[in-house]
């Protein structure tokens, strides 16, 4: 159990997963500094959609992590960080591998020196299934061997060894988190949940995808933001790393079936090769090994597939934004 006396930072809180465990946190009580990425707009990104009284209960500030002196200002009075800001788009990360390699790998870096610094006592530090690459025994363990299939994996695994040698040079209390395919509202319509659901909602099912064959873990964004919480009230795991996720997969063909049958709407489907991952890039299967989460914090999910695409096209319906005819690269 997290000590509702400490106070917690959160990074990357007006993301899609950010924003939602901001939200959760809100609401069990607890004392919040919240970090949104400065932009010129003043938007609050996926904030946005949490209620403004809620959030009048908590500090908003707005910055960069790739900004060292700045990190560790705002560190100063905070117990606890989830680390969570990130470039995550994968297909971004081929035409800018290096601007990925700053914010994961260098902010990272920023976090973990400041809460170094700064005396923090404990960070969750948010790495991802996409280190590991293609499956080479499967399920996928905390043991598996790691491999950066893409720039963005490349940079997620540079961010867990900074987060690793803290831990072993210096002693940090860092645990990492490594979530498979997270999922629910808030998710940007680049993500293939969002996507396919915006797509047979508001295009008459008529779909277009990129790879149909990969096999993905998917887990409800409800149940990943309590197992990082779980994760973060448990005590003496610094130094570990829990995979995050359901230990079920299914191919991206299934999953259309599935939301088709969900949503009672006749799909179509079409192969978009944009969309497609360069074939020796494209991770076919991820398969998630969570026996050390559930025996160790006792995390299990409790959202089945059919009723997280339930919540989710719930959620999308009424959002004027993700109404398009249109797929985002
Ligand atoms: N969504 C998933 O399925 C998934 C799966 C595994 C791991 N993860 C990890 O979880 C974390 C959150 O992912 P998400 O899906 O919520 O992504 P997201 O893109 O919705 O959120 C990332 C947030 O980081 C912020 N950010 C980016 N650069 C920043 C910077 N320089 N300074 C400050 N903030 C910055 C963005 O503004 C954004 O709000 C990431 O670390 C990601 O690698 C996500």
């Amino acid at each position: 159990m997290i000590d509702k006396n400490k106070k917690i930072l959160i990074t990357g809180a007006s993301g899609f997963i950010g924003s939602n465990l901001t939200e959760l946190l809100i609401d069990k009580g607890f004392k919040l500094k919240i970090l949104v990425h400065y932009n010129s707009f003043n938007s609050l990104g996926n904030l946005k959609f949490i209620d403004s009284e809620k959030l009048k209960k908590i500090e908003i500030i707005r910055g960069d992590i790739n900004d060292y002196n700045f990190i560790e200002e705002i560190t100063k009075d905070i117990n606890i960080i989830f680390h969570l800001a990130a470039l995550i788009a994968i297909p971004y990360s081929y035409n800018a591998p290096s601007s990925y390699f700053k914010t994961n790998i260098i902010g990272t870096n920023n976090i973990l020196e400041a809460a170094k610094k700064n005396k923090v006592k404990k960070i969750i530090h948010t790495s991802t299934s996409e280190v590991y690459g293609d499956a080479q025994y499967s399920r996928i363990n905390e043991n598996h061997p790691i491999c950066a299939q893409s720039p963005y994996s490349a940079s997620k695994i540079g961010a867990d060894k900074v987060a690793e040698s803290y831990f072993n040079s210096f002693n940090l209390p860092v645990t990492t988190a490594r979530p498979f395919n997270c999922y629910g509202p808030r998710q940007s319509l680049r993500s293939i949940i969002p996507s396919i659901i915006s797509q047979a909602l508001f295009n008459k099912g008529r779909i277009k995808v990129g790879n149909t064959y990969p096999k993905r873990d998917f887990t409800y964004v409800e149940d990943t933001c309590n197992a990082l919480i779980s994760i973060c009230g448990k005590k003496n795991n610094e130094g570990k790393t829990y995979n995050i996720g359901s230990g079920k997969s299914i191919s991206i063909d299934e999953l259309i079936k599935t939301i088709g049958n969900v949503l009672n709407i006749k799909i179509k489907l079409t192969k978009d090769r944009k969309r497609k991952r360069i074939a020796s890039s494209e991770v076919d299967n991820l398969l998630c090994d969570n026996k050390f989460i559930k025996k160790d914090i006792k995390w299990i999910p409790k959202i089945s597939l059919n009723e997280g695409i339930k919540l989710t096209s719930k959620w999308i319906i009424n959002q004027k934004e993700y109404k398009t005819d249109k797929f985002i690269l």
